[in-house]
Parts: C-alpha cells; structure tokens; sequence
C-alpha cells in the first residue's frame, strides 16, 4: 500500500470539498489512558508509570505540572506502549465497536452537550450540534479494501472536531454472534446465510440509529455493502427517520484490484479470515455479485488506486465536505511523529504564562540536547537526512531548533503552531491571574476546554486552527517533528490517541520531554523520553 492516498488525487467536483474550514466546533467527553512516561538521561532511561481512570481527571496527575521527578522509577529499558494494542482504548465512542460497549455515554442527556461554551466575560456564541441533520457513513467495498482503516480514521477525526461518531463493523457482529467463518458462509447462492448477513447488517444499522437518537451525531456502519439491493435496504430503513442523511464511501483496490502478498498476510493475520485461500475464496464470491456504487445512489465518495483517484458525487454540505477534505489526505504508510515542547524560557523560569520571549540558558542547553539525542540516538541516518521539523512563529520555539538548522531535511514555520493566546492574562502568573481577576479563574477552573480568555483563545479554538495541521500531518510521509507549545501539543495528542477533548487541557506534556509516536495504519505507539542537560537537575 506504499502509495496509498497521495498526491495526484483525481477529482469530480473538487469545488464542493474545500469549502467550509471555518466557523464551528465541540463539545464533550472524557476518559483516561495508561501512559508510561520515560526518561533518558545520557546512557539511563527511565520511566514512570501513571494509571488513569475515566471520569476523575483530578486524580490522575495529568494536572498541569511542570515536574515529574516524583513519579519517576528507575529502569534499565525504555517502555513503549501502543495505542491500539496492550491499552484498553477508551474513548467512549471508538474505535471500531458495537453500540452496546457504553451505554452511560448515550444516556448523557443532549442538553449537556454544547459545542462552544465561552467565559462568562468573553461574550462568545454558543452552537449545539444537536441542531444539524444526523449523518450515516455507510462504508462499501471488498474485503481488505481499506474500509475499516477509512471508518476508524474519519471517526477520530470527527470526533476531534467535536462531533459525536462511532463506528459499527459489522465483521465484528459478526464474530462476536458466530465467530470466524470459512468463505463459505459468504457463498451468495446460499440462501440461509445470505439472510443471516442480511440480519447481522440490520441490527448493527439499528444499533447506530439507536446511537444517534441518543445523542450521537455521526454513525459509520462499516460493512462490505457490496450490491445496490443491500444498499437499497438501508435506504429504505433510513428513510423512516426524521432529519437523517446518508453519504457512502467506496474503497476500492489498485488497479488490478489484486492484493499484494505483504497485504495478503496482514490479512490472514484477522481474526476475520482462517488464511490467504480462505480470504481468496470468500474475495471470489463477492466479486461473482459486487457492484460499484451508481449516479442514482445519492451523495458518495469513490475512492480507488490507494487514493490517488477520488470521486466525489453529491456532496453537498459542512460535514460532507469536511469528511472529502480529510480523506483526501489519508495514506497508511508508517512514520514517526515527534512532538515536543520548546525548551524553557525566561517567562517559564519565572512560572509567567504566554509572552514571546527568547531561552533560557537552561532552554539552550535543551536545544542542544535535543538535536544531538535525535541525530545521534533516535533516528537512523536515513531518517535523519528525511526529519522534517515544523515550530511555531513564537522566538522560543524558533530558538529551540536553531542547532537543528542544516542538519535535517526541511524547517517550517507555521503561525498556526502558536501557544494558546492568554488575552488580558498574557505575561501574569497563575497566582497573579487569580487576584487580579478571580472570576475568570474560576470560571477557567470550571470548563478549561472551552473557556475562551478575554482577547485570547480557548482549548476549542485551538484545535480549529490546528486542523489544517492535522490535514498536513496526516499527509506527510517523512518523520516530522513539532516543536510547540504545551497547549497546542495537548490538542495534537489527544487526536493521535483518540482521547476525549475534554481530557485535552489536563494531558501531561512536559518541559524538556521528546514524545515519538509511530503512526501505522491501525493507531499509533507511544515513547516518552526526558532529555536531561548536563549541569542541570
Ligand atoms: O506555561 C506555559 C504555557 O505554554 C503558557 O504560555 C500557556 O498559557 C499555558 O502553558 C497553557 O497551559 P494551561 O492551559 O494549563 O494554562
């Protein structure tokens, strides 16, 4: 899949798809993660263990805090740790599960969930989400075609952006009712199984009706939904629903439509299919009764050749073009994602929050550290010459990859990479913040996600302008690293990890801390590394 959604995208009615990246946002959540947090100090790494649990971010010490000297336990190996295996993923709503999974979060009531809350001083607009039309992604395609990596993909990215989304596989109906099946349950000539397919693919549809008239704002029923009388069921049980649209997105193969081996071997490797034949038997009985989706099936998204050729038909709206512009960006190739924090400045060396001062001496040292661990430790030459580094326009993230300059294959700046803007707060301290003016500080306290400072931003605004560096990050293929700011990371992370954005403004992201995450199809690992300075504690 090297060349899976790159460049040359062909498109039918380009128009429709880059039109709304404006006005807009979010709303709710919450939840934890195991993380492992990991310090390398020359030749020693350690590491630090944190257990989370949903619902009580107090305890979790993900507080802003600037130290970790006391969680930190000796070990002689780095930890790694991956998202998507050995961690219990726990987004409430994904990835890739049944509805029954979490009931507490459909029974939480809709008039909780405003999507854009401002300071009680800061006079902004409240939207509510609940006023849109609710939205069916109905996946179609054969197997081993991409759609599960495409439904988890848009689902966390909807997510991110404030949209409630989940989506139901039905493969995973499936083994959960009968377990792995040989191809021969799929043998459409057999009238008894056809029905028992039908069945399966209805109950997960009224899953996700369920889903949205609780709340849910988005469903994706990841299915094969091979033939336009099975599509056509699924229109007519939509069509009984008030408000509801649907948008089909096809993953078609390569060219020649045939899988490669390295393909054919992940693939054997799900718990789906018993081996390479049994996948290649269960492929021919689709193929006998496959079809491409038609003009006369509504709005849909026709993506084929790894990505390279999209067709866009219909799509008319805010979210459809959203869904577009995100697909368009997505490839499955593996690379590292490097994010880390500027190295300590004059304002964090005297606990003041924003300003755009310069280092210091401890932040230079840092810089220095940091460039030598990556060229000299963590990346292999190749990477090396590859890194691509992206920082924001503010002089302490700039100073941070000065010793970098030269030595790495691309430096960018990007404006939308600075730190959240503090309005009236910017320069104070937190203490300072608090006697000048307690009510903002309290109100902060209360809903840090979307309050929005007097003249500044809030956690929710951030994220709106990061997510055309999301579109980027997804489309970039060489190692990148972002040097940033600590509330602009938290917002990244959380969408790498799927967490809930209410998480976001409480996600531990350290001073002088390198974060690696390898982003491969299906999640990402994560590797914490502390970059101590000779001379400093
Ligand atoms: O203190 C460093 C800093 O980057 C500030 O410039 C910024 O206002 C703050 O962190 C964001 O963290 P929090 O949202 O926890 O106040």
């Amino acid at each position: 899949m090297s060349d899976f959604f790159s460049n040359k995208t062909y498109v039918y009615a380009l128009s429709l798809c880059l039109s709304a990246t404006s006005l807009w946002y979010l709303m709710n959540m919450r939840q934890r993660k195991k993380k492992k947090s990991i310090t390398i100090n020359s030749t020693e790494t350690y590491f630090a263990v944190r257990n989370s649990s949903w619902f009580s971010l107090d305890k979790l010490g993900f507080r802003r805090t600037e130290s970790d000297g006391s969680d930190i336990t000796k070990k002689t190996q780095t930890e790694n740790k991956s998202s998507s295996e050995g961690v219990k993923h726990d987004h409430p709503e994904g990835p890739n599960i049944g509805f029954e999974s979490n009931p507490s979060w459909l029974s939480t009531p809709r008039a909780n969930r405003k999507i854009f809350i401002s300071s009680s001083t800061s006079n902004n607009n409240i939207n509510d989400a609940t006023q849109t039309n609710k939205l069916i992604v109905v996946m179609v395609g054969l197997p081993g075609r991409g759609k599960t990596y495409i439904a988890r993909k848009v689902a966390r990215y909807l997510r991110w952006i404030g949209f409630r989304t989940r989506a139901f596989t039905l493969a995973k109906y499936r083994l959960d009712k009968f377990g792995t099946k040989t191809a021969d349950f799929f043998d459409p000539s057999c009238e008894g199984n056809y029905q028992q397919r039908v069945k399966l693919m209805l109950d997960a549809l009224d899953d996700s009706l369920r889903y949205l008239s609780r709340g849910g704002d988005i469903a994706i029923l990841d299915g094969s939904n091979c033939t336009i009388d099975r599509r056509q069921l699924i229109r007519d049980r939509v069509a009984k629903e008030e408000n509801h649209e649907l948008l089909f997105i096809e993953s078609l193969g390569g060219v020649d439509d045939e899988l490669t081996e390295k393909q054919l071997e992940e693939l054997s490797n799900s718990p789906d299919f018993l081996d390479k034949e049994d996948y290649k038997k269960r492929m021919q009985y689709y193929r006998t009764t496959y079809e491409s989706l038609a003009d006369n099936e509504g709005s849909f998204i026709k993506v084929s050749n790894y990505g390279r050729d999209i067709i866009l038909h219909e799509i008319h709206g805010f979210l459809r073009s959203k869904i577009v512009s995100f697909v368009m960006n997505l490839h499955t190739e593996s690379r590292p994602l490097f994010l880390c924090r500027h190295g300590e400045s004059e304002f964090n060396a005297i606990n003041l929050i924003g300003g755009d001062c310069g280092l210091s001496e401890k932040g230079v040292a840092f810089s220095k550290a940091l460039t030598e661990y990556m060229m000299a430790e963590e990346l292999t030459e190749s990477e090396s010459k590859e890194l691509v580094i992206w920082t924001s326009t503010m002089r302490r993230a700039k100073e941070t990859v000065v010793p970098f300059k030269g030595r790495c294959n691309r430096l960018l700046e990007w404006r939308a990479l600075r730190e959240i803007e503090a309005g009236i707060c910017d320069g104070l301290s937190y203490d300072q913040i608090k006697e000048l003016f307690p009510e903002e500080f309290q109100v902060r306290s209360q809903d840090k996600l979307r309050y929005r400072y007097p003249r500044g931003e809030s956690y929710i605004d951030v994220i709106n302008r990061l997510e055309p560096i999301i579109f980027e990050i997804e489309r970039q293929k060489e190692p990148l690293m972002i040097i940033a700011h600590q509330a602009v990371l938290r917002c990244l992370y959380a969408y790498f990890l799927d967490l809930p954005l209410e998480e976001a403004p409480y996600l531990s992201i350290p001073l002088h801390t390198l974060i690696r995450l390898d982003l491969k199809p299906y999640g990402c690992r994560e590797k914490r590394l502390r970059i101590c300075m000779e001379g400093y504690a």
